[in-house]
C-alpha cells in the first residue's frame, strides 16, 4: 500500500518571487482556483507582510477557495512569516477565515546566513525560532517551519533548532535547499538524519523545498521523499528565485509514473496539468522550453522514423506516460462563430476558469470579435484570450484605437489612441524602425513611465495563417524613491505583459500596455520591489 505524498504548492509565493513574474490579483485568483481544482492539498498564497496588496491577494484566496461551498474542496491556504511578530500577525491576518489556515514561519539556519544576514548566533536564533513558533500556535494550530538554507546548516544545530520548534508547536518541518546545492543523496542522507536525531519528530510531517541551481530541484525532492519527507514544496512549471524551485507536474507524473518503485502517491487530478502549467506561462510570460519534461510541446512528440514505427506498433514502447494523463491540450474546434454566451461559459468552466459575469461578458465580445476573424476556435484560443483581455491589472491606460502603417515603401507609422485614467482619449502619431517600435514610442508619449524593454517574445499560439499570436514582453522601470523611502539604492522594477490577437501588431501593444499597467500600479500601492523579499 503506497504512503500519501503531501503536495504543498508555492506558486503564488517562491514562483512569484521570481523577478518579472508577480502576477494581477486576478490572475492568482484564476491561478490558486486551478491549484485547488488540481487538488493540491496546500496552497501557500503569498508573503502577506511584502506589501498591502499581498495580504490583500491572500486574504481573498483564503476567503474564496480555502473555504468549502456545498461540499467542494477547499485546500490548506498557508501564509509566510519571518520570524517577527508584524509577520506573523499578517499571516494571520491573511490566512484566518480559510477553513484551514496554516502558517509558515522561517529564519535562517546556515552559519553564513546567520552570520552574515541575521547577524545572530545560534542560541539566539533558537530562542528567536522557538519564541516566533509559539507565538504563531497562539493563533493558529497548523503551523510549518523552516530552517532557511537547512542543507548548508551544520546538523547537530538543525536538530536541536526542530526539536525547540516542535515543542513550541510546529506541525510540519520543512527542509529548504534554499541556494540548491545539495546533491540528491546527500539530501536524502539529511532528511533520514533529521528523521532519526530529532526528538518528537514522528509527530511531524517532514517536508522538501528544493531549489534548482544545478539543476537537481527534482531529484533532491524526490531522494526527500525516499528517506522519510511526506511534503513536498513544489511550483508549477518549476518556476521561482533564480533558476528556480522544483516543478510539481515533474514531481508528480515521477511519483505516478513510478508508483511501485516509490511506494508514495499524490492526489493529484494529473488531467489538469498541461492547462495549469499554460496558464502560469500567459500570466507570468515565462513561456515553456518545447522540450520540458511533462507539459513541452514536444514531451509527447515522436520524431524520428524508428520511434514513430514502434509507437504505431505498440504506444508502450516509447510512451511511459499518456498524454491524455497530464491532459496535453487538444486544439480542436471546440466553439465557433454561432456559438452562444451559455456555451462559452460551458467551455470555460470544462477548462477550468472561474470567471465572474462580468469577465464572461467581456470575453464573449472578445470572442465573437476573434470568430470573425478567425473560422475554428479552440481551447488554446480561448486561454489566450483570457490572458490577455480578461484577466489583466486594472486598466489604467486601455487600447482603443491602431492604426499602422508600414512596408518597404516610407517610414514605419503607428498611430495610437487610448483611453487615460481620466476616462479621455488620446491619439499620438510616431514613426519608428518598424511597427512595434513606432507604437510603442506612440504608447510612451503617452503614458510616460519611464521604463526599458527588455525582452520581447512573439509565438503563434496555433497553427495556420489566421493563428492567435502571442507575444509576452519583459519591462524594467525604476521605483520612484517615494515608494521606497526606506531605501538608500535606487530599486528597479521588472515586471512582464502579455498580449494575444490574430494581429500580431495588436497583441505587442497590449502586451506593452498591459506591462505598464503592472508599473504604475506597483508604484501606486507601493508594491514596487517584487521578488527577494522573503530572503532579504
Ligand atoms: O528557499 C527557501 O529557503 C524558502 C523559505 C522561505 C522556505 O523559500
Ligand atoms: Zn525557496
Amino acid at each position: 500500500m503506497s504512503e500519501k505524498v503531501i503536495i504543498f504548492d508555492t506558486t503564488l509565493r517562491d514562483g512569484e518571487q521570481c523577478p518579472g513574474a508577480s502576477m494581477t490579483s486576478s490572475e492568482k485568483m484564476e491561478i490558486a482556483h486551478a491549484l485547488a481544482r488540481l487538488k493540491v492539498d496546500v496552497i501557500e498564497a503569498g508573503f502577506p507582510i511584502a506589501s498591502p496588496d499581498d495580504l490583500a491577494a491572500v486574504k481573498r484566496i483564503a476567503n474564496e477557495v480555502g473555504v468549502s461551498r456545498n461540499g467542494s474542496y477547499a485546500p490548506i491556504i498557508c501564509g509566510l512569516a519571518r520570524c517577527a511578530k508584524k509577520d506573523i500577525d499578517a499571516a494571520w491576518e491573511a490566512v484566518q477565515n480559510a477553513d484551514r489556515p496554516r502558517i509558515h514561519v522561517f529564519i535562517a539556519a546556515s552559519p553564513i546566513h546567520m552570520k552574515y544576514k541575521l547577524r545572530m548566533d545560534p542560541a539566539e536564533v533558537i530562542a528567536r525560532a522557538r519564541e516566533m513558533v509559539a507565538y504563531a500556535h497562539s493563533f493558529c494550530k497548523d503551523i510549518e517551519f523552516s530552517p532557511e538554507d537547512a542543507s548548508r546548516a551544520e546538523p547537530e544545530f538543525l536538530y536541536e533548532l526542530l526539536e525547540a520548534v516542535i515543542e513550541a508547536g510546529a506541525t510540519t518541518l520543512n527542509i529548504p535547499d534554499t541556494v540548491g546545492y545539495a546533491t540528491p543523496l546527500e539530501y536524502g542522507a539529511l532528511i533520514r538524519k533529521i528523521r532519526e536525531n530529532t526528538k518528537g519528530i514522528e509527530k511531524c510531517v517532514l517536508s522538501t523545498h528544493s531549489h534548482d541551481d544545478l539543476g537537481m530541484g527534482v531529484a533532491t525532492t524526490l531522494a526527500g521523499c525516499m528517506n522519510g519527507a511526506r511534503q513536498v514544496e513544489v511550483t508549477i512549471n518549476g518556476i521561482g528565485e533564480r533558476a528556480g524551485n522544483a516543478s510539481l507536474e515533474e514531481v508528480v507524473m515521477a511519483l505516478k509514473t513510478r508508483e511501485s518503485y516509490y511506494g508514495l502517491h499524490t492526489d493529484i487530478e494529473t488531467r489538469h496539468l498541461a492547462r495549469v502549467s499554460q496558464m502560469v506561462s500567459n500570466f507570468t510570460g515565462f513561456p515553456i522550453a518545447p522540450n520540458k519534461a511533462i507539459v513541452g510541446r514536444n514531451a509527447f512528440a515522436h520524431e524520428s522514423g524508428i520511434h514513430q514505427d514502434g509507437m504505431l506498433k505498440n504506444a508502450l514502447t516509447y510512451e511511459i506516460m499518456r498524454p491524455e494523463d497530464v491532459g496535453i491540450r487538444q486544439t480542436n474546434l471546440v466553439l465557433g462563430k454561432h456559438s452562444g454566451r451559455h456555451a462559452l461559459s460551458n467551455r470555460m468552466e470544462e477548462i477550468g476558469y472561474n470567471l465572474t459575469d462580468k469577465e464572461l461578458d467581456l470575453l464573449f465580445v472578445k470572442f465573437k470579435e476573434l470568430a470573425d476573424r478567425k473560422k475554428t476556435i479552440s481551447d488554446i484560443d480561448l486561454e489566450a484570450l483570457v490572458s490577455s483581455d480578461i484577466h489583466q491589472i486594472n486598466s489604467y491606460y486601455q487600447l482603443d484605437g491602431l492604426q499602422i502603417s508600414c512596408g518597404t515603401i516610407g517610414m514605419p507609422t503607428a498611430s495610437v489612441r487610448l483611453v487615460c485614467p481620466d476616462g479621455e482619449l488620446r491619439t499620438v502619431a510616431e514613426i519608428g524602425t518598424g511597427p512595434i517600435d513606432a507604437a510603442y514610442k506612440a504608447i510612451d508619449q503617452i503614458v510616460q513611465v519611464e521604463n526599458q524593454l527588455k525582452e520581447f517574445m512573439i509565438h503563434a499560439v496555433t497553427e495556420g495563417i489566421d493563428a492567435v499570436g502571442e507575444v509576452s514582453v519583459r519591462v524594467e522601470s525604476r521605483v520612484p524613491s517615494e515608494v521606497h523611502p526606506q531605501s538608500e539604492e535606487p530599486k528597479t522594477l521588472l515586471v512582464s505583459g502579455y498580449g494575444a490577437n490574430n494581429d500580431i501588431v495588436v497583441a505587442a501593444v497590449k502586451a506593452y500596455l498591459s506591462a505598464l499597467n503592472k508599473i504604475i500600479d506597483a508604484n501606486r500601492n507601493g508594491n514596487g520591489n517584487n521578488g527577494g523579499a522573503a530572503h532579504g
